[in-house]
């Protein structure tokens, strides 16, 4: 049987794979709070009240980070490096997509214009992350070693989607509402192709460590393409919209001690 869960199962039961799979999430995860991180050191003037839930953001990102290293401790693994093709987050950087590591390394203050495009950006994989970890909550959510994990991530990537639709809008009431619509766009045309590589990717890092057969490739691989194929027709539109989300403020005041896994 070819379901999520069963996939997902597989992947957890077996040493090498869920090395590999919480190697690649944590990477993902601590390059997001960087690069949080450098974007509330250097937001402008005028939007400094954005500050401290940008550094919030990434103080999440980098829990997340430490909550992938701590489940693999506790299995008495230690991470592998990530395979390039699997990097997610840097090859979203290298087609242009978000802030570009020169501007987050330099000392000078970001424009305005660049905190439409982090939040776009980040509106944009957010709604990724928070489908994929609700994906992950549905299946595991009371599973023994990684159910708390992946409960408190998830409620954390929605936290994150909230807060992008809700200043997302803040800034398009104050006139920025064409830049956005632009941004939006060509970072989900950008996403959906990316998401599409990095899964097949991992799907034949994870068919080598997990001895798939050819079959079982191809089917997988013809659901990746599938996925592309609807996302590319219409899927992708999801990933643009705003709406004022149930929970506002979501990441207005401090994080919550949140007690770790480590
Ligand atoms: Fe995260
Ligand atoms: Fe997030």
């Amino acid at each position: 049987m070819l379901s999520a869960k069963s996939l997902f199962q597989e992947i957890l039961d077996n040493d090498a794979s869920f090395r590999l799979f919480c190697s690649i999430a944590a990477s993902g995860e601590a390059q997001g709070g960087w690069e949080n991180g450098r974007i509330a050191a250097l937001v402008p003037q005028s939007e400094r009240a954005l500050a401290p839930k940008i550094a919030r953001h990434g103080a999440d990102e980098d829990k997340h980070g430490r909550i992938f290293h701590a489940l693999l401790r506790k299995r008495g693994l230690a991470p592998v490096p990530v395979p390039p093709d699997t990097d997610y987050t840097m090859l979203l950087e290298r087609h242009g997509i978000g802030l570009t590591h020169d501007k987050l390394t330099a000392d000078r203050p970001l424009t305005v214009a660049d905190i439409v495009t982090y939040l776009a950006h980040s509106r944009v994989t957010e709604q990724r992350a928070s489908e994929q970890m609700r994906l992950l909550r549905r299946h595991f959510a009371d599973h023994p070693d990684i159910g708390r994990a992946v409960r408190m991530i998830s409620n954390d990537e929605d936290n994150h989607l909230a807060y992008c639709h809700e200043e997302l809008l803040r800034l398009a009431h104050a006139g920025h509402g064409r830049a956005i619509q632009r941004v939006l766009r060509e970072c989900a045309l950008a996403e959906i192709r990316i998401y599409r590589d990095v899964s097949l990717a991992v799907m034949t890092h994870m068919g080598r460590v997990l001895r798939w057969s050819r079959l079982r490739n191809a089917l997988l691989a013809a659901g990746i393409h599938a996925l592309y194929a609807w996302e590319r027709a219409v899927g992708w539109r999801r990933m643009v919209t705003l709406e004022m989300p149930e929970r506002r403020d979501a990441l207005g005041g401090p994080a919550p001690k949140a007690a770790e896994f480590a």
